[in-house]
């Protein structure tokens, strides 16, 4: 890997604290990071270098997956970090930065390979890309890379005028977007299980899969965010996002080779291919809902209405489930549903492949039934692939029936490396194959804007559900209209 700067906007920030700087301790132990870095923190407050490197320390104490000893010496990590105080909106404190970065530069003999990693609130993206151009601090003879978190924009039109003024400074090939549900193990397994897999590949189609379901619940609720979620809503928070980019690996066709180019061709004519709602075929198609009071664990939760900072009445959706078509040859007739909520029942993210089971009525007159092969891929908390068939139960008493057993492949997790670590590596690589190209990105908004129009319209019911309980109703329903169910639910 080439030396770098690694210039960290947003350097006193939450997701500084409990993923990035972790991340890079956790790629430096492993070796993965180069032989001379220099780490440059921005934020608005005035820092010492030294109180910097403190708590960058204590952040590796208190989220790393691998924490150092009690009193490590943790010195020849820390020394490659410096802290810059910088106000987001004052084209001078740019070109302060950039005097301060061409000094580590020079003193640690670094070539000008830069990468900018937007940490910060989203109404600061614009600003700080312009600068960027403008201040020189881009104008590189190495390489230049910007890594940017979600929310790509709040909607259709919001996401193009970003693009646009990222594009100012950076060429679509230096943009890394992180959904870090790309970084997840089993969300990038899958590309191996499907396209490694000569049977997989085989039956991965409308002949034989009869629908896919794709889940993400939670247990938490809105917690200290109800300023942005109230705003966003699980439309905008999970599913625009996370859960179209599980659908994409999920449905991409084999590509010739796998490189980051085809991969992400290929997820392109998925997000092509979904059919579009329009504003009225809304209804049809999605269930919205917000969770109202209920237990959990045993503990009573209030509902969405009462959680602190959310607007009194608000209609914001905190559910969403949705029928999807993928007009594409391969999977014509089979619906992809998806669902995101928060206050379920369980915090399980999964896919789960129900196949066709033409079997069903073969063992009729020996009075008994088949169930369907289900192909189970669980994202988190677990990390394993299961598959479903039918056996013959080994009772050794009375007579023996044909039951559902479950085949296992269980990731050991204790030595995965987290969703961040891959993607900052990645990134420093040059490598983007899991990070969301602009074009699935606006074609996920394009997808979602009527559906957002709709919601903003009021043109479908708000379901109201129990905490604690697996969404409402109206989402079995969607289901059950097709003659499928949930797999799984608790
Ligand atoms: C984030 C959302 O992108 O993903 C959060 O903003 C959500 O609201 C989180 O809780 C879920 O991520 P994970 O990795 O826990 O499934």
């Amino acid at each position: 890997m080439e030396a770098m700067t690694f210039v960290l906007f947003g350097a006193t920030g939450d997701l500084a604290k409990r993923k990035i700087y972790p991340a890079l301790y956790n790629l430096y132990l492993d070796g993965k990071l180069p032989e001379a870095f220099s780490v440059i923190g921005l934020g608005r407050r005035e820092i010492a270098d030294e109180k910097f490197r403190g708590n960058v320390e204590q952040s590796l104490r208190q989220f790393s997956r691998r924490s150092p000893a009690e009193g490590e010496d943790l010195t020849p990590f820390l020394s490659s970090f410096r802290y810059h105080p910088l106000d987001v909106s004052h084209p001078d404190d740019y070109r302060k930065l950039l005097g301060a970065i061409e000094t580590r530069e020079r003193e640690l003999g670094l070539p000008d390979n830069r990468l900018f990693y937007l940490s910060v609130a989203p109404e600061f993206f614009d600003a700080i890309a312009v600068q960027i151009q403008e201040s020189g601090l881009g104008s590189t003879r190495g390489w230049k890379r910007l890594i940017i978190e979600k929310p790509f924009g709040h909607d259709l039109q919001t996401a193009r005028e970003l693009n646009d003024n990222l594009n100012r400074a950076f060429e679509e090939d230096e943009i890394y977007r992180i959904d870090h549900y790309l970084g997840k193990t089993m969300v990038q397994n899958l590309e191996t299980l499907v396209l490694a897999n000569p049977v997989i590949q085989a039956v991965w189609n409308k002949e034989h899969i009869s629908n896919v379901q794709i889940t993400a619940s939670e247990t938490v609720g809105v917690e200290e965010r109800a300023a942005y979620y109230d705003q966003a809503g699980a439309i905008r928070d999970m599913f625009q996002n996370h859960l179209l980019q599980v659908l994409m690996m999920t449905a991409m066709r084999r590509p010739s080779q796998i490189t980051a180019g085809n991969i992400r061709e290929e997820k392109r004519k998925i997000i092509e291919a979904l059919r579009p709602v329009s504003k009225n075929t809304v209804q049809e198609n999605i269930v919205r809902g917000q969770y109202a009071a209920g237990e959990l664990g045993g503990k009573p939760v209030v509902g969405y209405a009462n959680e602190p900072g959310i607007f009194p009445g608000s209609n914001n959706d905190t559910f969403v489930a949705a029928r999807l078509w993928i007009d594409h040859p391969d999977w014509a007739g089979v619906p992809f549903y998806l669902r995101t909520g928060k206050r379920m029942a369980a915090k399980s993210t999964r896919i789960v492949v129900e196949f066709k089971n033409p079997t069903e009525d073969l063992y009729a007159a020996k009075n008994e039934k088949t169930a369907p092969n289900l192909l189970i891929i669980e994202i988190n908390p677990n990390e394993k692939i299961s598959f479903l068939f039918n056996g013959k139960s080994s009772r050794t008493e009375g007579e023996s029936r044909i039951e559902p057993v479950e085949m296992n492949f269980w990731v050991d997790q204790s030595v995965l490396p987290e969703a961040y670590e891959r993607l900052i590596f990645d990134a420093l690589n040059g490598d983007a194959t899991f990070f969301a190209h602009w074009h699935e990105v606006e074609l996920a908004w394009q997808w979602v804007q009527p559906v957002l129009e709709a919601f903003e319209a009021d043109l479908l019911p708000l379901h109201p559900y129990a905490a604690g309980s697996n969404g409402p109703d109206a989402s079995d329903k969607l289901l059950q209209e097709q003659g499928h169910e949930w797999w799984l639910d608790p």
